[in-house]
């Protein structure tokens, strides 16, 4: 499972990216209304900091704006994936964006027939939301696990984004069910790297070392 970030803030991402494990990064306009400065240049700046898959979502509410909303997003980087939503409107223009070679998240699913007609229409990506699924009582696992069986199944290529991450338990379970994908906010990565007993566990071996009298590796 690949490992994407879900922020639009270059200090998180630039942290992140430091670490090596970095595969893409995810946008929406709520995370991109948080940062001030050019949008634009915002997402140029990440792209060019992953390396790898950038997710820009358009806002038109018709598939016609999406499109050109759309243009003019990807020919900020060819890194750039444009994310529709999952409205009838959102999947007359994935298609379209398939047909023109761009690649395109369908975002806001929270269903599997939902996923199945993103990937129907052409998406690149489908981002189930499962944090947003937990919030209401919902089964997030039961959805993912449908979604992810039935792509394999079908022999669906469309690639499947765990997004609405919301701690180090929906990552795990992300990638116990087959998950292409989990976009991550970077609060929860560094959830993830932490562990007490490996911090004690430093400490200890440093403790021995220097008791036994022997010096530090010199690092010059
Ligand atoms: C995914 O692409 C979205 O940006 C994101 O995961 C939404 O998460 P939220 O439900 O925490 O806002």
């Amino acid at each position: 499972m690949d490992f994407f970030v879900d922020t639009a803030n270059m200090d998180d991402i630039r942290e992140i990216a430091r670490w090596g494990i970095l595969k893409g990064c995810t946008t929406n306009p709520t995370l991109l209304s948080r940062e001030t400065g050019d949008y634009n240049k915002i997402l140029q700046g990440i792209c060019e900091l992953v390396g790898g898959p950038v997710s820009a979502e358009v806002l038109s509410d018709d598939a016609e704006g999406m499109v050109s909303e759309a243009g003019e997003l990807a020919s900020l980087h060819d890194n750039i994936v444009i994310k529709v939503p999952m409205t009838a409107e959102g999947l007359r223009a994935a298609s379209e964006l398939a047909k023109r070679n761009i690649k395109t998240n369908v975002t806001l699913v929270f269903s599997a027939n939902q996923a199945l007609l993103a990937a129907a229409a052409g998406a690149t990506y489908v981002s189930p939301f499962v944090g947003r699924l937990d919030d209401i009582g919902h089964d997030s696992e039961a959805v993912l696990s449908d979604i992810v069986e039935i792509f394999s199944v079908n022999e669906i290529s469309t690639k499947v984004i765990a997004a609405s991450i919301r701690s180090p338990m929906h990552v795990t379970q992300a990638a116990l069910l087959g998950c292409d994908v989990a976009t991550i906010p970077p609060a929860v990565f560094r959830k993830m790297l932490k562990h007490p007993l490996t911090d004690i566990g430093i400490d200890l071996f440093k403790k021995d070392w220097e008791k036994a009298g022997k010096q530090m590796v010199d690092a010059k």
